[in-house]
């Protein structure tokens, strides 16, 4: 989605603004644009559809010069992906130069005041009206800049981080943000705008978090100021931000995704540390602990989540169900949060989210806790929105995830889950000491495992070159691996863009079925577990239909073997954990056929790392 950089100081502002853009490039975009106020105060704004590259190539022959910036990459909201539609946007008179992140809901009435007063538009964008807005306040009130800001995101209704720059001003960043990412980076004498922290990470690791409805006034050697719309000035919280460049590099890898993929063993030693202990095998989430009286009384736990997240808070579903015995329920956030759910003040909300910055997970935390529910938050990025605006919650430890689709992050957030879940289960007592060292046991023993399972990749590079060029696949699981099958289908269709659907393998005779042929593969977890005979029918079911099997199953299942046309082995680890074990060898398929495929594996067509917007 949409990033913003930001720089002022004493060094030439270009080549950071650059590769700050080149590190927001994880979350998907489709045009980029940078404006800099050079020495004599001319603004100059270079932008074109297409990469960063494409950006960089445009503007080798133009003025680069000025110590303070700002840049955007855009991931199309309001009107195509074109060169006018890119950030920055000026204003009618070529004098105020804006950068947007978000939608402007609100923005065909301001549109229609601004052009009954005169005002033309070169894009369809929303931004360029709250440029103008921004413009026509200045001149009308003969106010500051600042004013003029403040006054305009009064009127706006919708979701911003924006930043704004002047000509004739090259001492002045007024930035702002509601609903959307924005952080302040200290240096020594110069200041950072991003909207994702780990963009600036070079440069300083001291962030100031700018909140909902606050305006940065950041100017030439002068400190920091936080205001209202209102005027009334902020503290400055400084925050230290502890992440390594090498954490945002591919590290030899081809792709971060396939980095990420390979992280996984170590992602699960941080994730469990100091949570798990190796000795006693206890299992506890201080964010639980904490708050053990809420834990305790609580009636039902909803999770709300988009995508991955939300494929994660099933398994959680399971988990939580099985130890704890609470009623579970999972839903989307953009559903929960415009259906009037019913939430009661025992409810426990658990927001599921890597980024945690997604808007519509965002806005169900904000629902929940007008409900008087409490709200844990299971997320990634440290400092991010969700994780602010949570009462308790537990990160998930796994490291800057920068392949837009998500693999890491899956397996840390049903890691967490199933600590939640033991944690809950103990102090409630509903967990027997035998199967609360079972799992804790299998969570110590899982990083090993899963390196076992990454031996598979040769395996399945070669099986992927067999189902390249497949138009549909349908992925099959049941129970804790239902969900697992919804991720393989989503991480296929996701970087391949084939259509890939999952379902629960029992189901399939209820319609899925029809489609089944020798053109269509089906992959079914086929791990032993509680259903395992039943799943077992289900393929001879696809295999009298002619249908292509890959099964996906533990041990030398000699039965299965006899049926599917391509097994993989995955090491057996106690049930509920399965899914974690099993959907690295989906991430590799997904992710050996999109390569095959020629696909831009770590920023596919259309989609975006961190959904800001709904
Ligand atoms: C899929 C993927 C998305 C995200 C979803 C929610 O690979 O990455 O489906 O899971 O956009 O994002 P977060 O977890 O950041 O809230």
């Amino acid at each position: 989605m949409c990033g913003i950089v930001g720089y002022i100081g004493k060094r030439n502002a270009y080549p950071i603004l650059i590769k700050g853009l080149h590190r927001l490039e994880y979350r998907g975009y489709d045009s980029a644009g940078i404006a800099l106020v050079d020495d004599e105060g001319a603004l100059n704004v270079y932008k074109c559809k297409g990469k960063v590259a494409a950006l960089e190539h445009f503007v080798e022959t133009k003025n680069l010069g000025g110590s303070i910036g700002i840049a955007h990459t855009r991931w199309a909201t309001h009107g195509v992906p074109n060169d006018v539609n890119a950030h920055p946007h000026c204003s009618v008179s070529e004098n105020i130069a804006l950068i947007h992140n978000g939608i402007i809901e609100n923005y065909r009435v301001l549109k229609d005041a601004l052009e009954a007063n005169g005002y033309t538009f070169r894009s369809t964008t929303d931004s360029e009206v709250l440029v103008n807005l921004i413009e026509y306040i200045r001149s009308t009130n003969c106010c500051t800049l600042l004013e003029a800001v403040q006054q305009a995101l009064k009127q706006v209704i919708g979701a911003y981080s924006i930043a704004v720059i002047e000509r004739g001003n090259r001492d002045e960043i007024i930035a702002a943000r509601k609903s959307s990412p924005l952080v302040v980076g200290i240096g020594e004498g110069e200041y950072f705008l991003g909207s994702d922290p780990a963009s600036l990470i070079e440069y300083t690791n001291n962030f100031v978090y700018v909140k909902d409805g606050e305006v940065a006034l950041i100017r030439r050697n002068h400190p920091l100021k936080l205001v209202t719309l209102d005027n009334r000035e902020s503290k400055i919280d400084i925050k230290q931000l502890e992440l390594s460049i090498s954490q945002l590099e591919k590290g030899g890898y081809p792709h971060f995704m396939l980095k990420e993929i390979y992280e996984q063993p170590k992602t699960i030693v941080d994730c469990i540390r100091g949570r798990v202990n190796p000795d006693s095998g206890n299992v506890k989430l201080s964010g639980v602990i904490d708050n053990r009286e809420r834990f305790l009384r609580a009636r039902r736990i909803i999770f709300v989540a988009c995508g991955t997240s939300w494929h994660a808070s099933l398994i959680g579903e399971h988990l939580i169900e099985n130890i704890c015995r609470i009623p579970v329920e999972v839903e989307y956030a953009s559903e929960f949060r415009y259906r009037n759910p019913i939430i009661h003040p025992d409810d426990i909300v658990v927001a599921v989210s890597q980024s945690g910055e997604t808007a519509d997970t965002l806005a169900a935390v904000e629902l929940a806790r007008k409900a008087g529910a409490f709200v844990f938050g299971i997320c990634n990025v440290v400092g991010s929105s969700i994780s602010r605006a949570t009462d308790s919650g537990a990160y998930i430890h796994v490291g800057p995830e920068i392949g837009v689709a998500s693999t890491k992050a899956f397996t840390g957030q049903v890691t967490v889950m199933a600590m939640l879940a033991l944690t809950i289960g103990k102090e409630l007592g509903t967990v027997s000491d035998d199967y609360f060292h079972e799992v804790s046991q299998a969570l110590l023993e899982l990083p090993d495992k899963l390196t076992e399972v990454l031996k598979l990749d040769a395996q399945i590079s070669e099986l992927s070159k067999i189902f390249t060029y497949a138009h549909n696949f349908i992925y099959l699981g049941r129970g804790y691996n239902y969900p697992t099958a919804l991720e393989g289908a989503l991480k296929l269709k996701e970087i391949s863009y084939i259509h890939a659907e999952g379902y629960p393998a029992a189901e399939m005779k209820h319609g899925p079925i029809a489609l089944i042929d020798n053109e269509m593969p089906t992959v079914v977890i086929a791990t032993p577990d509680h259903t395992y005979a039943k799943t077992v029918s289900n393929m001879e079911e696809v295999k009298a239909r002619g249908g292509r099997i890959i099964a996906i199953i533990a041990h030398e299942d000699e039965q299965v073997r006899r049926i599917a046309d391509y097994c993989i082995e995955v090491p057996v680890v106690t049930e509920c954990l399965m899914p974690i074990v099993v959907s690295v060898p989906l991430q590799l398929l997904a992710y050996h056929i999109a390569v095959n495929k020629g696909r831009n594996v770590d920023q596919p067509r259309n989609l975006a790392k961190s959904v800001t917007v709904e």
